[in-house]
């Protein structure tokens, strides 16, 4: 009997023991889901100050974000995907309009906003004198900036209307024959003078006419050496002829911005050239 009730009380005790093991581990469990389900949702939605960090890191370059963040750089993967970005050409940029014998605009086109440039040369009519807003700045930014390095440069054309265009072009004809016209001059609506951004320039150093002696004064040198700066490049290099069609013109520089001026000047390459890069 004794014995029985011993035995009965071993199993009782056993039985309160199997029942706190079970009750501490699911415990246990339950805190560490607990803990782990507060570290996830956490992450999901950060804080707005730590949201703002991650958003950040997402624009810095990759050596700023592997130093702040400690993953590994992968240099070769760097360099060639922030070359392909910077050097990237933005077709949809007006002041990088092309205007060629393929790429001819109508004769009622006339840009928009066109003004007055500072320095042009007498026989220069109220509508040549003009070029876009943006092209017209710079082109006065880069005579005032060549005039303090005793280079006097000026605006001998600009904007070209169709109409006067198609009058310089048929003087050119009847003057050389169409072939040599041709390769001198454009015939109406292919010419980018139309487009606001084209200036033909020239010096007292060569009685403001141009000429490829132009090239070998001190503005025309002037002109290569600095006209990128401003945005501007030299449209029918020396040797391109195969390229643009005409003959070395020193004295025409076109407007198409600081970024594919440089890129231009830098790769010693034609607006063509440039255009068709990827
Ligand atoms: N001389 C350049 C090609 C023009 O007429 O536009
Ligand atoms: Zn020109």
């Amino acid at each position: 009997m004794k014995g029985s009730r011993e035995k009965k009380r071993n199993t009782v005790s056993r039985r309160r023991l199997v029942a706190s093991v079970i009750i501490v581990t699911a415990l246990i469990v339950m805190l560490f889901l607990l803990v782990f389900s507060m570290l996830m949702g956490s992450l999901e939605t950060p804080p707005r100050k730590y949201a703002q960090r991650i958003e950040n890191i997402g624009r810095l370059s990759t050596s700023e974000r592997s130093f702040l963040t400690g993953e590994k750089e992968n240099s070769t993967e760097t360099a060639d995907s922030e070359k392909s970005d910077s050097d990237k050409v933005d077709r949809s940029d007006p002041y990088l309009i092309i205007v060629n014998r393929t790429h001819e605009l109508s004769k009622d086109y006339v840009p928009k906003g066109l003004q007055a440039v500072k320095r042009h040369a007498d026989r220069t009519s109220d509508e040549t004198a003009q070029l876009r807003k943006k092209a017209a700045e710079a082109f006065d930014d880069l005579t005032a900036d060549a005039q303090k390095d005793g280079a006097e440069i000026v605006l001998t054309t600009g904007y070209r209307s169709y109409r006067t265009q198609k009058g310089l072009y048929c003087y050119y004809v009847s003057r050389y024959g169409k072939k040599k016209a041709d390769r001198m001059s454009a015939a109406p609506g292919t010419s980018e003078h139309q487009t606001g951004l084209a200036c033909d320039t020239s010096s007292p150093e060569v009685n403001y006419e141009l000429t490829q002696k132009y090239a070998a004064t001190k503005a025309g040198k002037w002109l290569q050496k600095n006209s990128y700066k401003y945005g501007f490049i030299i449209r029918f290099p020396q040797g391109k002829e195969d390229v643009t069609g005409y003959e070395y013109e020193p004295w025409h520089i076109r407007y198409v911005g600081k970024k594919a001026a440089k890129v231009i000047f830098d790769k010693k390459i034609t607006l063509e050239e440039y255009l068709e890069e990827d």
